[in-house]
């Protein structure tokens, strides 16, 4: 029996370019990841050859749609602008310009000059104070006010234990909050949640978050098997985190916090461009390295003049769970003195406690389990400093929100 990739290609064979090659055969097709039902793939073209290009797009996402068995399809149009601009390291800087799905905004581009920002969500568009205002840049996500990322440009110092805590204390201070887990190589969210099923789909093309602990939340780790070879080209890397922004069910949201992969590449580029990012939390831990690390992360974000919120020290001071005897197993207030030095808010720190390691592996996010806990109060704490930065309040009603 054939493979389901096997059928995917034949189904797009069938499907043909502008030039009226089949689809395959044009060498624009990613890799395909097929299973389950599901389906993702990308076209990647030349910038200024989009438009001729969206209706095989279409044509491609129809064909797919229609193999039995097949629930979810994503296909995004990428351009790829040849020569110059792109991320160090990385060959060219393709943007996703559509998206599958009829769901989603018809807009050819998120990259005009449309300038659509947050429009509507309380003191929007403006970045923490100090930092001036965003500039023009990609549309709003409907429905959806302050979206922010928790990054560092190292891995494994606690971005997505932070980033989980960050958002269920910012949701007990009474905000509407969501999570998306934008590591498409490690996403983290099924297990910091214990989340074993399936999102649903909704409308046949758009896809409802699973709903925890009062948030909606979202992870390619949801769609995709833990085994599975994570081979997922630049463009592919783009399609999949724009189709987890734009093709989710959010709903209304005041906050939505995005657990970011570590580093500085095509992801956090791709979410600079893609949505309007009120503003970026940096984790680090106190060694030198890190902040080293947490440094470029800041200098990225400012290249893509998205406003750093401030630095959280996580696994800050040791404290013995035994004798309750503290020590600095990594040096202490390393952040703190680096946030000053680079005219940054410092939000907080977060002790290096086994409890919080244990909750997090068991699904169990401290400030959920253990709500009145020290270590709950160290998330509050930075919560609170969150908020007052990006200045975000709760919207009382949903609203309609019109996008031009
Ligand atoms: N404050 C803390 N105290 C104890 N353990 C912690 C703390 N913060 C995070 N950890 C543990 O450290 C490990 C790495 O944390 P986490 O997965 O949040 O890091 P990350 O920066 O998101 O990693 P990656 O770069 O791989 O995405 C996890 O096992 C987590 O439970
Ligand atoms: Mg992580």
């Amino acid at each position: 029996m054939a493979s389901l990739k096997d059928e995917v290609l034949s189904k797009l064979g069938a499907v043909a370019a502008p030039d009226g090659r089949p689809l395959p055969a044009t060498g624009k097709l990613s890799e395909i990841v097929a299973g389950d039902g599901k389906v993702f793939f990308s076209i990647t073209v030349d910038a200024a050859q989009v438009r001729t290009w969206e209706h095989v797009r279409a044509s491609a996402e129809r064909a797919v749609r229609s193999i039995p068995g097949v629930q979810t399809v994503m296909v995004a149009l990428t351009g790829e602008r040849t020569g110059g601009g792109g991320a160090a390291g990385a060959p060219a800087a393709p943007t996703v310009v559509a998206r599958s799905g009829s769901g989603a905004p018809g807009r050819p581009s998120g990259r005009g000059p449309a300038g659509h920002g947050p429009a509507g969500h309380g003191p929007a568009g403006h970045g923490p104070a100090g930092h001036g205002q965003q500039p023009a840049g990609p549309a709003g996500i409907p429905g959806v006010g302050a979206i922010i990322a928790v990054a560092s440009g190292k891995g494994g110092v606690g971005k997505s234990t932070v980033a989980i805590n960050l958002a269920l204390a910012l949701r007990d201070l009474g905000l509407k909050v969501g999570v998306l887990d934008a590591d498409i190589y490690g996403p983290s969210l099924p297990k910091l949640l214990a989340i074993k099923e399936r999102p649903q789909t909704s409308g046949g093309t758009r896809l409802k978050p699973i709903q925890r602990y009062g948030m909606p939340v979202m992870s390619i780790g949801f769609l995709v098997e833990e085994e599975t070879p994570m081979i997922w080209r630049g463009p592919m890397v783009m399609s999949a985190l724009t189709q987890m922004l734009r093709e989710v069910e959010w709903g209304d949201l005041d906050v939505m916090v995005v657990d970011m992969p570590p580093g500085t590449g095509d992801a956090q580029l791709t979410m600079a461009q893609q949505v309007p990012l009120r503003g970026a939390v940096i984790v680090s831990t106190p060694q030198d390295l890190a902040l080293i690390d947490a440094r470029r992360g800041i200098a990225m974000f400012r290249r893509v003049n998205v406003p750093v919120v401030g630095i959280v020290e996580n696994m800050s001071t040791f404290v013995c769970p035994h004798c309750g005897t503290r020590s600095d197993i990594f040096g202490h207030g390393g952040a703190r003195h680096e946030a000053e030095r680079l005219g940054v808010p410092f939000l907080g720190e977060v002790p290096l406690a086994l409890d919080i390691r244990e909750k997090s592996d068991a699904g169990l996010p401290v400030v959920a389990s253990e709500p009145n806990g020290p270590h709950a109060q160290a998330f509050r704490a930075i919560a609170a400093a969150v908020r007052e930065q990006l200045q975000v309040e709760s919207r009382p009603a949903p609203k309609i929100v019109i996008e031009a």
